[in-house]
């Protein structure tokens, strides 16, 4: 189970990653700022190849939760391929060197112009499959491919309705959810594919997909989806003669541990994989494509922010960091737990004072946690660290008010590299005119 400090330790009295102290990175960028451990993504990525040893598998990073093209190309030459959900995930893809064959597309949306770039991608060869979520969009996938003279591999992207019991703003793979189709939906579109194949030659399906939810701290209802995808399977070949299924696409959401929580080993997952996806017991070998994000970006990263001010007061204390909402939007967005210490080790022992920790914008929802027991030592100037901000970090970052976004920096082999700038005021105003109507 991956957990806050997994990857980040006081070293000579300082926060440290792979040898390298915090407060050198600071000092060299300035904060607030995104560290990452290189060691930290590996880890869990080889850990999933270990535990699926001998199974025809691919890990598809969810490139939504870290895109930095860094970390992309890193993983990529790790052998991980991508789950991309827009055009702008594939650019990013193509611009880390990830091959199209390791590439799936997800998500509900996907426009005409994305759906041609990503047919047209690794010098026309396309990518490995569209995970289709409405009858709609399989026909414009149709289209667009035969308009190209091309033809798409799909997969067709299950709702089992199973409860995920997570947040419900990432909770998925419910009914009243907007993401996939029923079991008579895919089997009504299987079934019409197979009668009509000449009006169906812009498209191949291969698989099907499943996803029903992120931070998952249970393997039961992952149990459930998979064992009600594997029944489906056989119902397609049945309904759908022509159709050869040749993957199943099982999603990410496996959880990390935030703040104590007990998240389920990668070694059970795996277990749980190979258990419902026996190849030995399937008719026909199935290559199994996983999509994990959180789990190996999550715990990977901390934003790194400067004590702009301890204001105190009787009840507590507020500590104004430089680190604001636009740079992590998980706690105000979600009302997510992040743990906040101090980089430099002695400042968090001693006595512990009540602190809310809230950054510089004009929302009283800026704030990174409330109520903290947290060192009273800790004063302007000081570093702190909030954890686990690797995955839907800096990605779900914004310029909201008017505040540039923080730089990247990776540390890997005992040195760091800034893997993206921060952000200068004319970025800012990129794009932007002064208008040319007289007022
Ligand atoms: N595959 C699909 C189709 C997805 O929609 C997602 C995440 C993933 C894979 C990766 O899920 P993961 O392994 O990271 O749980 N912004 C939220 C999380 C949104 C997740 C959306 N979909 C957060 O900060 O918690």
């Amino acid at each position: 189970m991956s957990k806050p400090l997994d990857h980040f330790h006081f070293k000579d009295g300082f926060l440290s990653a792979e040898g390298v102290s915090l407060v050198e990175v600071a000092d060299a960028t300035g904060t607030p700022v995104y560290v990452y451990s290189a060691q930290a993504f590996l880890e869990p990525l080889r850990k999933l190849g270990a535990g699926l040893r001998g199974v025809d598998h691919r890990v598809c990073f969810a490139v939504k939760s870290n895109s930095n093209l860094s970390i992309l190309r890193m993983l990529a030459a790790e052998g991980a391929g991508m789950d991309i959900v827009s055009g702008g995930e594939l650019f990013r893809a193509e611009r880390a060197g990830v091959p199209g064959d390791r590439i799936v597309f997800s998500g509900v949306g996907k426009t005409p112009g994305e759906i041609a770039a990503a047919l047209s991608y690794d010098e026309g060869r396309g990518i490995f499959s569209f995970n289709v979520e409405s009858l709609p969009e399989l026909e414009l996938i149709n289209a667009v491919a035969l308009e190209l003279g091309k033809s798409a591999r799909i997969a067709l992207r299950f709702n089992p309705d199973v409860n995920a019991k997570t947040h419900p703003y990432i909770s998925t793979g419910l009914k009243k959810n907007k993401f996939g189709m029923d079991r008579r939906e895919i089997l009504s579109i299987a079934a019409q594919v197979d009668e009509n194949p000449s009006h169906y030659r812009g498209i191949s399906i291969h698989g099907v997909g499943v996803h029903i939810g992120s931070q998952l701290l249970s393997l039961a209802p992952l149990q459930d989806a998979f064992t009600r995808l594997r029944e489906l399977l056989g119902e397609i070949e049945r309904k759908a003669p022509s159709i050869q299924l040749e993957f199943v696409d099982l999603g990410g959401g496996l959880g990390i541990s935030y703040a104590g929580e007990k998240a389920p080993s990668i070694e059970k997952y795996c277990a749980l994989i190979r258990k419902i996806f026996d190849p030995k017991k399937a008719k026909r070998p199935l290559k199994l494509l996983i999509e994990p994000g959180r789990l190996i970006s999550g715990n990977s990263g901390v934003l790194l922010s400067e004590v702009l001010f301890r204001k105190s007061r009787p009840a507590k204390d507020f500590l104004i960091i430089d680190a604001a909402m636009n740079d992590l939007a998980r706690p105000a967005l979600y009302g997510s737990h992040h743990e906040i210490i101090a980089v430099e080790k002695k400042k968090n022992q001693g006595t512990k004072k009540k602190a809310d920790v809230v950054g510089p914008v004009c929302e009283t929802g800026d704030c990174f946690g409330e109520n903290r027991g947290l060192g009273a030592k800790i004063e302007a100037g000081d570093l702190v660290a909030i954890l686990s901000s690797g995955a839907y970090g800096f990605t779900m970052s914004s310029n909201y008010n008017s505040r540039p976004r923080p730089p990247e920096v990776l540390i890997q082999n005992g040195s760091f590299e800034i893997i993206r700038e921060r952000e200068s005021y004319d970025d800012l105003i990129r794009g932007e005119t002064t208008g040319k109507m007289k007022g």
